[in-house]
């Protein structure tokens, strides 16, 4: 009797703890966005197609089937592990509860950035985030609503991703606010965003509304060359009258691979593949005959077979994006395609040799601004930029100019680094992102101008001098080697003594304004651009080193002080200011799609989107790896 009552006992407490168990399992997984509470709402939208269907638009430059490039058929390499191998210790510290903090600032930026948004411009491109009005600069399809989503997502903010969904649903691509559209900015905000949100959500829709905008952008393929024409013009696109450019810029042409590449993988159609394939093929056969061998001009001649004949040459503004995607290429085809890497690894010896530079450091290395900087022994920070180059082919000038947009190059040379085995890349990369973070604190409001000069090193001449001369005198067959794979060591020489005359000189009158060692501040505007945590990020992610935590982190506190309005954030009118900034009421689409993506991934654990599961396009959108030793690139289908 009494056994059994136990017995009974046991029973009933058995059932409770189950309960209990099963209930508290749930709400964990709901919780950590694990799986989703079937709400009747949560899949309410409805799919309304675009008013006109650009998939059946007659080409009238028709590919011909037989010339159809297909994507790579095989088995994706096993590439190289990308990421720091984080041990328990380093984790522990990713994990401690400053970062969670700290993360949960970045959180909370982002999500009074949206609101703002969702309050006062849904559906329009951007918020002004001073007059809270909308206002649309990307004809009006909701720019900031579509780059949002993905970001939405990562910080588990579902309810406002479900919200916005919703939205995507209806969107009409026929119906916009002007009569044109750049192709490179729609790819990569509008298609780079909801390719993104499909790969992390599988919402069927975001793929149904990738389709139809990434047929209307291969309509820009339609020309007399197939090269693609980045002035989209709406009514001459339907009617295959497009034209590619005669100056357009290397950016606007090399930045659609990874975007057609994905669409073409979730969807199984080649054609998409194929298109930007032939541009692949013109930067390969141009690679080696432009002004500066390895890398193409800023502007190139698309309309006549992808003529080079610019003098004009960097890594920064309408540039930048085609080199990124050369390595990113190569990951997102599991390296199937060979041509990727001898693209990357030619283009990037060329910037190493020519476009790197030391800035001359003054003797007292402590920044403007803070009092907290990291040495204050005279260890000098070890540093690059990335300058402008002009050659003729004959004379190759370097201009010591820094621009925002070129401090993702950090990320770039460190990404290939790993990914081509040149451990050199990615101390490079080090150097580069370390430069940006360096070059924020050295002005009052702790931020970077959008475009600066620097007083360079004038090493590298001479070394070359040097180089030139042993060269000469027995030139071996690895030397010659060693100089065509670009193995130049001089921007790792020991940085040059300050010279205040030459700086002084240099300045003239601005001296009073200007922060050592920039010798001008030529655009003083700081955009909310990502390009800085980016490389950061990326760099954080690649070596784990914990300082870099605490160098974004200080970005992060200057960034969010300067450019703060009272429902959002906002581009400032200048970094140089004492005090409080001047808002320019604008807040672009990448500030929520990129700057806070990349600030909130740094402070998260190293798995969250890791770097050997995603690559990230241009506007910080990763799309999904295809899984190596798997089946194929044709995935989902
Ligand atoms: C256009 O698409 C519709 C529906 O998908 C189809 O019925 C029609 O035949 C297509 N028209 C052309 C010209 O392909
Ligand atoms: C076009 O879009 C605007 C918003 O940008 C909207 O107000 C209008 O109703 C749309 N027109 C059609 C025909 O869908
Ligand atoms: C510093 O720069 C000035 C002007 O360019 C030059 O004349 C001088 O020789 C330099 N001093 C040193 C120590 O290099």
């Amino acid at each position: 009797m009494a056994i059994l009552t136990v017995h009974r006992r046991f029973q009933r407490l058995a059932l409770v703890v189950a309960v209990f168990l099963v209930l508290y399992v749930y709400i964990l997984l709901t919780q950590t966005g694990l799986i989703i509470p079937q709400h009747a709402e949560w899949r309410n939208w409805k799919y309304r197609p675009s008013s006109f269907d650009w998939g059946n638009r007659t080409q009238a430059h028709p590919v011909d089937e037989s010339t159809m490039v297909h994507l790579p058929i095989g088995t994706p390499h096993q590439l190289p592990h990308i990421q720091h191998e984080f041990t328990r210790a380093e984790l522990s510290e990713a994990h401690t509860k400053i970062q969670r903090t700290r993360r949960n600032v970045v959180r909370n930026v982002a999500k009074r950035s949206w609101r703002a948004y969702r309050d006062h411009a849904w559906g329009r491109d951007e918020v002004a985030p001073q007059k809270l009005i909308g206002k649309d600069t990307f004809a009006g399809w909701g720019a900031t609503l579509v780059d949002s989503l993905d970001t939405l997502w990562i910080m588990d903010l579902k309810e406002d991703f479900r919200a916005a969904v919703h939205h995507v649903a209806t969107i009409d691509w026929n119906n916009a606010t002007s009569e044109h559209c750049s192709l490179f900015e729609t790819n990569i905000r509008y298609l780079g965003g909801l390719l993104s949100a499909y790969d992390l959500s599988q919402e069927r829709v975001l793929l149904d509304k990738a389709i139809e905008l990434g047929d209307m952008l291969y309509a820009g393929f339609d020309t007399p060359n197939h090269m693609p024409a980045n002035n989209f013009h709406f009514g001459p696109a339907k009617e295959g009258k497009l034209v590619a450019g005669v100056k357009e810029s290397s950016a606007a042409a090399g930045t659609l691979s990874l975007e057609f590449t994905r669409l073409s993988q979730l969807t199984g159609d080649s054609k998409y593949y194929h298109a930007i394939d032939g541009v692949k093929k013109a930067l390969e056969r141009t690679q080696d005959s432009t002004n500066l061998p390895g890398m193409w001009p800023i502007f190139v001649d698309l309309q006549n077979s992808f003529f080079t004949p610019g003098t004009a040459f960097s890594l920064g503004a309408s540039s930048d994006s085609a080199y990124e995607y050369l390595s990113k290429m190569h990951a997102l085809l599991g390296g199937l395609d060979p041509t990727y890497e001898k693209l990357h690894t030619k283009a990037m010896a060329t910037a190493s040799k020519h476009m790197l530079f030391r800035p001359m450091l003054p003797d007292d290395l402590s920044p403007a601004t803070t009092e907290t900087t990291t040495t204050t022994s005279a260890t000098p920070p070890d540093i690059l930029f990335s300058g402008t180059v002009h050659s003729n082919g004959d004379i190759i000038d370097l201009h010591p100019e820094v621009q925002h947009l070129g401090c993702f190059a950090g990320g770039m040379f460190a990404l290939g680094g790993r990914l081509f085995d040149q451990e050199e890349h990615v101390k490079i990369g080090e150097q580069l992102a370390r430069g940006c973070a360096w070059a924020y604190e050295a002005f009052p409001t702790a931020v970077m101008p959008e475009l600066s000069e620097v007083m360079a090193c004038e090493k590298r001449e001479e070394e070359e001098e040097e180089e030139k001369e042993e060269g000469d005198a027995d030139t071996t067959e690895e030397q010659k080697e060693e100089e065509e794979e670009g193995h130049h060591h001089h921007h790792l020489a020991p940085p040059c003594a300050w010279n205040e005359t030459r700086w002084a000189e240099k300045v003239g009158e601005r001296a009073a304004q200007l922060p050592r060692p920039f010798s001008k501040v030529r655009n003083p505007q700081y955009l909310l651009r990502p390009e800085a945590i980016e490389s950061l990020f990326v760099l954080y992610r690649i070596t784990g080193k914990a300082d870099l935590l605490d160098v974004a982190w200080r970005m992060f506190e200057s960034v969010r002080k300067a450019t703060r309005t009272k429902f959002a954030h906002s581009a400032i009118s200048s970094v140089q200011t004492t005090g409080y900034t001047v808002k320019i009421d604008a807040m672009e689409s990448f500030w929520i799609a990129e700057t806070l993506k990349y600030f909130y991934l740094i402070f998260s654990e190293p798995e969250l989107i890791s770097l050997d599961e995603y690559v990230f396009n241009t506007e910080a959108h990763p799309f999904k790896l295809p899984k190596q030793g798997g089946g194929g690139t044709r995935l989902d289908r």
